[in-house]
């Protein structure tokens, strides 16, 4: 298939092309676009059909739900069965923003969107490129990551073309996104709120508005991943995966940079090509090829900024081994780690 790709700019919007984006998706389409934290590929989520061409053009096994993604809190009513108070106070305090909530379903959206299951996924994206162009379908749209499944999320319209180009029918380039990584997920189910997936709304910030959360105990207690099962279905998944070997470096910053450039000499000994992931403090202090830094230890903002396309660069670079430093687990690092430990597929050495 002829993939159509357009660039457009978020401060000057091109309707022409946000409406023929709206009429693939109302026609039942794939449209791969971008939000604020990674890029999309949209379907109607209110058709079957469409949903399962995103399956098929992600590779993803279709029990994984889609998120349903909305340009009015009014939708809510339209897509689930009952909107607790809570879903409205976190709607006023984050939406639009990278903020999913998980509600029971209503009969409109179709088992093949929520992965057979009885809630639905919703969430408002602040780009104002992904509010247009839901508003133009005329509908709701289903968006994963517009990644093939298992590759680290799309954070540049370049990573969507990479895997997408060919199998859906258009790709709206709107540069970098702001974010980097997937909203926050939020289950409003329960009896107490239960974070699924950690994000840049971290809990604190949802304690303030909701009170008590909780966080799904498969994220808190990595180590023993495969044992607990995790509540949002595609959080069970290899995931974000670069083609190397990612191993995680835990400990004193000293002891870290000792140990991985200790590990770079045994792999490059043994004609290996090694990559270190590292951070501005530390750069120079690796004695590697092939090092790029994420940013700042300071600052989990950028490093989520850079961390899927530090990891696509690893995969261009061909490297087999990538040694990377290990963060705390404290607000916003806790998305960061969470993303890091799947991609290295939970292989970390303690220093
Ligand atoms: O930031 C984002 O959320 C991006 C952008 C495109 O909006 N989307 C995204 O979608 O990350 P995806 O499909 O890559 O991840 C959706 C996650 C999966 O882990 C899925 O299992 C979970 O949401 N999920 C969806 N519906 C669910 C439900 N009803 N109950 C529990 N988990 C659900
Ligand atoms: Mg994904």
């Amino acid at each position: 298939m002829d993939t159509l790709i357009c660039q457009l700019d978020e401060q000057n919007l091109n309707h022409q092309w946000i409406e023929k984006a709206g009429a693939i998706l109302a026609g039942g389409g794939l449209v791969a676009f971008p939000t604020e934290t990674v890029y999309g590929l949209g379907a109607d989520a209110l058709n079957d059909a469409a949903a399962a061409r995103i399956y098929l053009a992600k590779g993803r096994p279709s029990d994984n739900p889609l998120i349903v993604h909305i340009a009015e809190v009014e939708a809510l009513n339209e897509v689930a069965s009952y909107v607790p108070a809570n879903a409205y106070r976190l709607a006023d305090a984050f939406w639009p923003g990278p903020l999913t909530m998980i509600l029971n379903k209503s009969d409109q959206v179709p088992l093949s969107t929520t992965g057979g299951l009885d809630t639905v996924a919703v969430r408002m994206p602040s780009n104002p490129l992904a509010l247009e162009i839901i508003k133009a379908s005329g509908t709701y749209i289903a968006a994963p990551s517009a990644n093939i499944s298992g590759k680290p999320s799309p954070t540049s319209a370049k990573h969507v073309i990479d895997d997408l180009n060919g199998k859906v029918d258009m790709i709206i380039d709107g540069g970098a996104v702001t974010i980097g990584i997937e909203s926050t997920i939020i289950d409003l189910t329960g009896s107490i709120p239960m974070i699924l997936r950690p994000g840049m709304i971290t809990r604190e910030m949802l304690c303030l508005v909701l009170g008590e959360v909780a966080v799904d105990p498969a994220i808190l207690a990595p180590e023993s991943a495969g044992n607990i099962r995790p509540k949002a279905p595609g959080m069970k998944y290899k995931h974000y995966a670069p083609s190397g070997e990612l191993i995680l470096i835990e400990g004193d910053a000293a002891a870290v940079i000792k140990r991985i450039n200790q590990l770079v000499r045994e792999k490059e000994k043994e004609d290996f090509n090694v990559g270190v992931m590292a951070t501005d403090e530390t750069l120079a202090a690796y004695h590697c090829r092939n090092k790029i830094s994420m940013g700042s230890r300071l600052d989990y903002k950028t490093i989520a900024h850079h961390l899927y396309d530090t990891l696509r660069r690893f995969d261009t670079l061909d490297v087999d081994y990538i040694f990377c430093e290990s963060f705390h687990q404290k607000d916003g690092w806790q998305a960061i780690m969470n993303r890091l430990l799947k991609a290295a597929g939970y292989r970390v050495i303690k220093v």
